[in-house]
């Protein structure tokens, strides 16, 4: 089965290939996020809330971390581009 994203509060859910980033899953479905740096995790610009299924997300990679360590990240908060979605999950901004 496909994993699916739910943006809320917009009524938006969409299922995305194993493996794709949380900011794809936005981006090819017109959903606008955050980005100066299209996606090359640089920015920190593209940082979601996990809501729900922070289980079905990849652990955070060096440059996220990298990005994390720069601070203003809360605990269930991601950088879009560099996390891949392999189950369920529900995200938010607060310019959604
Ligand atoms: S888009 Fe720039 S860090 Fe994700």
């Amino acid at each position: 089965m496909m994993p699916k994203v739910k943006f809320v509060p917009l009524s938006k859910e969409v299922e995305i290939k194993k493996g794709e980033t949380l900011f794809k899953a936005a981006r090819v479905n017109g959903v606008p996020i955050g980005s100066s740096c299209r996606g090359d995790c640089i920015c920190g610009w593209c940082k979601v809330e996990v809501l729900d299924g922070m289980d079905n997300l990849s652990q955070p990679s060096e440059c996220e971390k990298k990005l994390m360590s720069r601070g203003n990240y809360g605990l269930n908060e991601r950088v879009a581009c560099t996390t891949m979605v392999f189950g369920d999950v529900s995200i938010t901004t607060g310019y959604w």
